[in-house]
């Protein structure tokens, strides 16, 4: 390609080191409709003649016949699939290929391939994401009244309801995707036309470009153009904190259905065996989600390091941005996926997180609001009852809800059957009906929000 320049070819640790066509090939749906775009371009504005033009669209369209048929002759000393598309075309029609790279260089055709193809991937994982949701917000629904002990600390907290706690996720994925679109808004400018660095003498139309690949417009600076990958550093850090996301679901799927939870059972799909010990139900899948969660870091991070310290504008660093956006991309396919299908298939073991839900004290902060309300007490003191009967009832061996009003008028006198009440995770799981509360009647109120704004038509 450059051969007017060089006497000798490069060495073969050269060939090796430079070569992207091992993994840039991912791009060649993106690389062959932004050279139409080009092509069509140069034609409107006279820069190419109409046959050549459509010498040069015919070849295109076979090329991407051949790749997607897998006959496509990859090479690897034509380094990239930039130029393995350009030599074929060659092939194909002879010298008019030699006319498609006017007023282009690879610098701002790879800055577009590489927009297009982060775009789709963003709106892959977004609709992935809002699957996800819609398969927690149904079991949010089954499961609004369901009571289980919340946590701080993984030490038993206050009692809440599992709708509650799967809408939690709901939330955050939400805002994931809500991480997404952002990114897409600011990636959504097209490169082409800047050209190697400068822009370019030939009269080309970058608005007609731009819209041509569904852009919103073309980007305003050339230099930076071809010298940032922001938009791909934009989609891996919101890939990395969704990852995060999953790996803290899939972190409680494990924890949830260890013998000594068992508030959950994964199906038969989605868990494995043991070989040696007949009894095991491994949460394999949740494992791994919540082990590829570091790849994903590490392919935030690694393109973050690529990218720091570089001169403007392009460097060959760049050409490293591919790999870890591809990884990711496909680790985060796997891993909603396998989540999706987890949560839609697990059982949920009611009476065991019913029984989990009462132990462990949970309702001692129902007991000291009820003597805030009912006997105007300050809540400091209150919280001092309540504590004074936690230590009653371990001393007698049973729940708060177990106490004799007898044994808990030695505490506080005032106390009536009333405070006794409050003690059942039912009422105190239904008392709770603050805004974003846990109460079933609040869960049920929120899977109807949870519908309208994350999977009704206009949710983008
Ligand atoms: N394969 C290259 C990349 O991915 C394409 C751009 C090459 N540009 C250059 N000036 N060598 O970055």
């Amino acid at each position: 390609m450059w051969g007017g320049r060089f006497a000798g070819g490069p060495a073969a640790i050269m060939q090796r080191i430079n070569a992207s066509i091992g993994f840039d090939r991912r791009l060649y749906a993106q690389d062959i409709r932004g050279s139409e775009a080009h092509c069509r371009m140069l034609v409107r504005q006279k820069i190419i003649g109409a046959e050549d033009g459509r010498a040069i669209l015919d070849g295109l369209a076979r090329i991407r016949d051949e790749i997607e048929r897998g006959d496509f002759p990859f090479r690897e000393e034509l380094e990239d699939i930039h130029m393995n598309v350009e030599a074929r075309l060659a092939e194909l029609i002879g010298d008019a290929a030699g006319r498609l790279h006017t007023a282009r260089s690879r610098n701002d055709q790879v800055a577009t391939d590489f927009r297009l193809w982060v775009r789709d991937a963003i709106d892959g994982m977004e609709a992935a994401l809002a699957a996800l949701q819609a398969v927690l917000i149904d079991r949010a629904e089954e499961h609004a009244a369901t009571v289980m002990p919340g946590f701080t600390h993984l030490q038993a907290a206050q009692p809440v309801t599992f709708g509650h706690h799967l809408l939690a996720y709901v939330e955050m994925i939400g805002r994931d995707r809500g991480r997404l679109v952002d990114a897409r808004r600011r990636l959504n400018e097209c490169p082409l036309g800047a050209a190697a660095l400068a822009g370019t003498s030939f009269a080309i139309d970058r608005f007609a470009t731009a819209a041509d690949l569904a852009f919103d417009r073309p980007t305003a600076n050339s230099l930076d153009s071809v010298s940032d990958r922001d938009f791909a550093l934009e989609f891996l850090s919101a890939a990395a904190i969704s990852a995060v996301h999953l790996s803290r679901l899939a972190e409680e799927l494990v924890v949830w259905t260890s013998a000594q939870f068992r508030f959950v059972r994964l199906s038969d799909g989605f868990t494995t065996g043991s070989s040696i010990m007949p009894q095991k139900r491994n949460p394999d899948a949740a494992e791994l989600v919540r082990a590829k969660t570091g790849r994903v870091i590490g392919d935030l991070t690694s393109l973050l390091v690529a990218m720091k310290g570089l001169p403007l504008a392009y460097s060959k660093d760049m050409q490293e941005d591919k790999e870890p956006v591809f990884e990711a991309t496909d680790t985060m396919e796997l891993a909603i996926a396998a989540m999706t299908g987890m949560v839609r298939d697990m059982s949920v073991e009611t009476e065991t997180m019913a029984r989990a839900a009462g132990a462990g004290f949970t309702t001692a902060t129902d007991i000291a609001d009820w003597c805030v309300r009912a006997l105007d007490m300050p809540f400091r003191q209150a919280h001092h009852v309540a504590g004074r009967l936690v230590r009653l009832a371990e001393d007698r061996g049973c729940g708060l809800d177990h106490l004799s009003l007898a044994d808990m008028r030695t505490v506080e006198p005032r106390l009536t059957e009333d405070a006794r009440a409050v003690l059942a995770v039912a009422s105190s799981v239904a008392s709770r009906t603050s805004f974003g509360g846990t109460a079933p009647e609040r869960v049920r109120a929120a899977v109807a929000a949870a519908r309208d704004r994350w999977l009704a038509e206009t949710a983008r």
